[in-house]
């Protein structure tokens, strides 16, 4: 038996050896006796009686292990351009502090701060001083605008915001604070208290809020007048935060997250699935508002003691497509992560890596990719230029590390084109039918895991039981439903091919059509209207809007489109790269009113399609086809 199919074995026949001895591997102020809870079921918890604290384990036991000397944080920005690196016992002062500052302002354990920054070191400071004291971060994407902010700040109603005068996009600048202002008056649970790092790029301080609903201070200026606040040690099964990700209705979804079950789950990871140890230079080139940077840019790199690149800035254009060589280079990193996106946009830009001759990446052993399926063109061609393992893996916001993955530090396994490989220890990756029936080898169906799902997944999703029941656990009773439809081969390889549901992934974004269609619907001369995500060569998707109008109505197409994007970029935001819009007749629905989206992004995209035998109008998806040229 390989090391792999026994890591597999023994983590579904005796969970509790395997995760309690994994969870060794993490310090514990009450180490658990116990891995599994599975009182509660379907929902589960883990270690229901460790306790511990996050942010110790990402930088105080370094520090305490004499390694304080150790570069913890590379800030790299192409944007300003700037770089500032962190050595462990430097990042430990700056948590401290900043979670003193916290305290400062009243935050205790249990209560809710968000986190709305760009790609800056104090975003990271900010995410760990909350784990410090116990505080539950809600980081939102600096890319959604005021609406999107109020939405999560309504559900996770927090505390204190943390904010920063803006972000740095190519060409522009993006002031956070009057969308941070614009939010508090839209939300019916404002924050007392806003905290902004004055970026002197940017102009806005905390100066100019005064008159807010809220109290606004400066960070340095908190900073200056605070002490280090000591950890506070928290239940393993107490939340570390909660991340607001697309569901198929308008409404985010908040996913939960453990404090034990996270730790051990992600320390695991580092070793196993991506070969990185202490000091190793680890890179991921992601947000830090997606999952993919809590994950793997903060918490998985600090708990392994490695030495973690936070990039502001892009893959191509930032100065050019050879941002990511000078990083690797520069930084001696050992393993990049990105979005097959970023490849894509690598390639189109310097078709013939032509950059990659200006660096040395003698360093870099591996490129690790997610975020949305790593296509087999692109693979091929990352592959031939990097000369170097290309590995597709596969996840979610809602588990938090890989479902399917090629375990680098395990048991290396062959590649194969268009596969992230086979299910993560932990992870029983089953393929159903729509009547929840298996289906053989090589058939494609709904992946399903079954229960209960390995430690570092959601535990819930924030206050909403029923929903986190609904969306995930009552459609296959004993699975959950992630969401995504694909198939095993014959060799146990998983592959992903897309999403079953409305949900739509741009650039490695995951947006919601639900959300843009109600923006869209909003407009006075709509009647109705669907968004679906059609093919696009570079983002792998893109939103494409139809529109039917109200009866009457006339507008010239080229106005509405431009008003119809002018009100998604400033209600959503502009990471939504909504632009197509085509004015239609009539949408195909089926007899019970359901809109074909399916269908639709079938005939956009030029696919073969078959037409649902509940179609309510043959004719009307024959005036679509004829009018979208399939
Ligand atoms: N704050 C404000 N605006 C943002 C933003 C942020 N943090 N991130 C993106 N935007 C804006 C962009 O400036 C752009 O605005 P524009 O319409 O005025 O040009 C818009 O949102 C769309 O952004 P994006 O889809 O990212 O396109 P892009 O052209 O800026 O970059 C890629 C394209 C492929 C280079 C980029 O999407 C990328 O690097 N993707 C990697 C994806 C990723 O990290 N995914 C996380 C999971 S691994
Ligand atoms: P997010 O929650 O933003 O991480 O998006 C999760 C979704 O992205 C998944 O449900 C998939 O649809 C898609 N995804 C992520 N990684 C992969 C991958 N390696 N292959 C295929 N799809 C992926």
């Amino acid at each position: 038996m390989s090391s792999y199919e026994e890591a597999f074995r023994q983590s579904v026949e005796d969970p509790e050896s395997f995760w309690l001895e994994a969870a060794k591997a993490v310090d514990w102020d009450t180490a658990p006796t116990r891995a599994l809870d599975d009182t509660q079921a379907p929902s589960y918890r883990w270690f229901p009686d460790g306790a511990l604290n996050t942010s110790v384990n990402a930088l105080d036991r370094h520090v305490a292990a004499g390694a304080g000397d150790r570069t913890a944080l590379i800030w790299d920005s192409a944007m300003v351009p700037a770089k500032k690196t962190y050595t462990y016992a430097e990042l430990l002062d700056e948590v401290a502090t900043f979670a003193g500052v916290l305290r400062d302002q009243g935050v205790v354990a249990g209560d809710r701060v968000i986190i709305y920054m760009p790609m800056i070191s104090e975003a990271a400071i900010a995410m760990l001083a909350c784990a410090r004291i116990g505080a539950v971060h809600s980081v939102v994407f600096g890319g959604f605008a005021a609406k999107e902010l109020a939405t999560r700040i309504d559900d996770a109603r927090p505390v204190v915001l943390v904010t920063a005068s803006g972000g740095l996009e190519p060409g522009r600048t993006v002031e956070y604070l009057p969308m941070v202002e614009a939010a508090l008056g839209l939300t019916k649970t404002p924050p007392h208290t806003v905290i902004v790092k004055d970026r002197e790029q940017i102009p806005g301080s905390a100066a100019d809020y005064k008159a807010s609903t809220a109290a606004w201070f400066d960070w340095d200026e908190l900073v200056a007048d605070s002490s280090p606040a000591e950890p506070v040690s928290v239940a393993a099964t107490d939340p570390l935060y909660i991340l607001y990700t697309s569901g198929t209705t308008g409404k985010p979804k908040g996913v939960v997250r453990d404090n034990g079950g996270h730790a051990v789950a992600l320390t695991w990871s580092m070793r196993n699935i991506y070969d990185i140890d202490a000091g190793d230079v680890w890179w991921t080139a992601s947000d830090v508002g997606w999952v993919v940077g809590h994950s793997y840019i903060v918490y998985g790199p600090l708990m392994a003691g490695a030495t973690t690149v936070l990039y502001e800035g892009k893959p191509v254009g930032t100065p050019d497509a050879g941002a990511f060589w000078r990083i690797i280079s520069e930084n001696n990193v050992k393993a990049l992560f990105t979005a097959p996106t970023a490849i894509r946009a690598v390639r189109k830009a310097d078709p013939d890596a032509e950059e990659l001759t200006k660096y040395s990446i003698d360093t870099l052993e591996t490129l690790f990719a997610a975020g949305e399926r790593l296509d087999p063109d692109t693979y091929e061609w990352a592959s031939r230029v990097l000369e170097r393992p290309v590995v597709d893996h596969w996840w979610q916001t809602e588990t938090g590390w890989a479902i399917a993955a090629n375990l680098r530090g395990l048991d290396p396994m062959p590649l194969k084109a268009g596969s992230p490989t086979v299910p993560v220890p932990g992870y029983r990756v089953e393929i159903v039918d729509a009547h929840g029936d298996l289906v053989k080898a090589n058939t494609e169906g709904n992946i399903v895991v079954r229960l209960p799902l390995p430690p570092g997944t959601l535990t819930g999703l924030w206050q909403d039981e029923d929903r986190f029941r609904r969306s995930y656990l009552d459609t296959f009773p004993g699975y959950y439903l992630t969401g995504d439809s694909g198939y095993v081969d014959e060799d146990g390889y998983v592959f992903v091919l897309g999403r079953s549901d409305d949900v739509i992934n741009v650039a490695g974004h995951r947006l919601s059509t639900g959300t843009m269609e109600a923006v869209v619907a909003s407009h006075p001369a709509v009647a109705e209207c669907a968004v679906v995500g059609i093919r696009d060569e570079i983002k792998g998707q893109r939103p494409s809007g139809y529109v039917v109008l109200k009866a009457g109505v006339e507008i010239d197409p080229e106005t509405l489109r431009q008003e119809l994007v002018a009100m998604v970029r400033d209600q959503i935001g502009a990471v939504a790269t909504f632009r197509d819009v085509t004015v239609v007749q009539a949408l195909p629905k089926t007899r019970s009113g359901k809109i074909l989206r399916k269908t639709m992004r079938q005939i956009a995209d030029n696919e073969q399609y078959t037409v649902p035998s509940t179609i309510e109008d043959p004719a009307v998806l024959e005036a679509l086809r004829a009018q979208l040229g399939g």
